[in-house]
Formats: C-alpha cells, sequence, structure tokens
C-alpha cells in the first residue's frame, strides 16, 4: 500500500493511494464507526467514487446489522423504482451486497410532493439516530459535496437543489441522455454535512484534481463548496494519485 501522506496547507492530510487499496482503507474507517457505539450511523454517498469502499465492505462479510445509513441526497422527478434514482442505486451498491433491512437506509423522500418537509423530516431523522458518525464523500468535478453546487451557502440544511449543467453532463453517463438527467435534487446541506464526526473524501482520477486542490488549499467560498471541509475538524481524504497530483 503506497501510503504517502501529502501535506496540504488546510492542514487536511491526503492519503495517497494505489487504487486497489482505497477500497480497504476507507473500510477501516467504516468498521472504526461501526464499532464507536451501539447504533452507528454511517452517511453514504452514490457515484462511481465510493464503489471500491461498497466492494471492500461487502468483501468484508461482516455483519451490518447494528447500523442506521442516511444518504446525501435523492434526484426529483424521477419515478419510485427508477434504476437511476438514488434510492435504486443504494439498493444495488450497499443493502443488497451487505446484506442490509432496506429500512435502516434512509434518503430525503421526493414523492411526498412538499419538498420543505420532506428536507425538514430528514434532518430530524439525523438528529433522532444521534447524528453520523462517519460521513462517506466524493467531490464534484466543479467542487460540489452531496448535490450542493457552487455559489450555495456554506450553512445549508437539507433541501431542494437545482442542478448546474456541469453536474447534469457529469451525471448523464447514468441515463440514456442529458434530457433523462434531472434538473432537481433533495441534498444534505453543507452545515448538515459538517455536523457528522467524521468526514471521509473518496477521490478518484485526473477530473478531480483541480477540484481537490481548490477544496483543501483554496479559500473557504461558496465558488468550491467542498472548501468547507477546511472547518471540519476529522477530515480523512483518501486519494489516488491522479486526483492529488496538483497538491
Ligand atoms: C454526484 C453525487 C455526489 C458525488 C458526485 C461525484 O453529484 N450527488 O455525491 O460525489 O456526483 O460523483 P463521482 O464519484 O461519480 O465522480
Amino acid at each position: 500500500m503506497n501510503n504517502s501522506i501529502l501535506p496540504s496547507s488546510a492542514a487536511i492530510p491526503v492519503t495517497c493511494l494505489e487504487p486497489g487499496d482505497l477500497g480497504p482503507a476507507a473500510a477501516d474507517c467504516v468498521f472504526e464507526a461501526l464499532a464507536s457505539r451501539p447504533k452507528p450511523v454511517i452517511g453514504v454517498a452514490t457515484g462511481s467514487s465510493p464503489s471500491p469502499l461498497y466492494q471492500a465492505l461487502a468483501a468484508s462479510r461482516r455483519d451490518f446489522s447494528s447500523a442506521a445509513w442516511f444518504a446525501l441526497d435523492e434526484y426529483v422527478g424521477l419515478p419510485e423504482g427508477h434504476p437511476e434514482s438514488y434510492a435504486e442505486v443504494l439498493r444495488r451498491e450497499i443493502i443488497d451486497p451487505l446484506g442490509l433491512d432496506p429500512r435502516t437506509v434512509h434518503l430525503p423522500n421526493p414523492h411526498t410532493g412538499d419538498h420543505q418537509a420532506a428536507c425538514a423530516r430528514y434532518e430530524q431523522q439525523i438528529v433522532e439516530a444521534g447524528g453520523i458518525d462517519l460521513q462517506i464523500l466524493g467531490i464534484g468535478r466543479n467542487g460540489h459535496l452531496a448535490f450542493n453546487e457552487p455559489g450555495g451557502a456554506l450553512d445549508s440544511r437539507t433541501r431542494l437543489e437545482t442542478l448546474t449543467e456541469d453536474t447534469r453532463t457529469a451525471n448523464q453517463r447514468f441515463f440514456d441522455s442529458l434530457e433523462d438527467v434531472p434538473t432537481h435534487c433533495l441534498t444534505q446541506g453543507l452545515g448538515t454535512i459538517l455536523d457528522a464526526r467524521h468526514l471521509l473524501l473518496i477521490v478518484q482520477g485526473a477530473g478531480k484534481a483541480e477540484a481537490l486542490r481548490a477544496a483543501l488549499q483554496g479559500p473557504v467560498s461558496p465558488d468550491c463548496p467542498a472548501s468547507v471541509l477546511q472547518l471540519h475538524g476529522r477530515v480523512t481524504v483518501l486519494a489516488d494519485a491522479a486526483a492529488a497530483s496538483l497538491l
């Protein structure tokens, strides 16, 4: 395992790993969180970045039944059961492979007809679970966290967000056409994410190098939502060499 630590002016250490080592290293963070209290709470991300982690968790064949799981975000406008809804993505990525009870996996509900109430309910569910012990994160190439797009408040809460064309284009790979990619979503806010006790950011590929540099070494600014990571007391960043190449 190439375990080099790259210094960052934002005092957030970046562990640079071979691609094959990212999943197991990230899984160790999850195992630590699972052991932290009787009913641990794990925040889960979608997208490609966390896939090696989820594969490592599945391969561990551990018992995850004590945990509750909270998604970062969900699309608005997809019918229930749509294969690219994050509810279905998480069913494929963690519920089925880890043998989870679906009732322990929570997402903001885009089907109630009242997004504001659904978002407030989601925030309450996180509080009632005792907060999130470990929040797994990816980063968008425009520096977004979850679906918090550039320009938003750095202390935002779970809410309806409009997706930028850059994000829609980046996520088009999961849909038949750009027109099929939703324009809105419900997302944990940056303030919600910062409430988690430990943040785990997994970053892969040269396409994320500039976003990672801006997030860790640029100003804390709405121009780069991921820069709020600099405000948190416990951030673990696991990156491959390409993603860490500008640090
Ligand atoms: C989407 C998700 C984010 C994710 C980002 C990057 O916008 N809502 O949670 O971090 O895409 O995805 P990927 O890891 O596939 O690059």
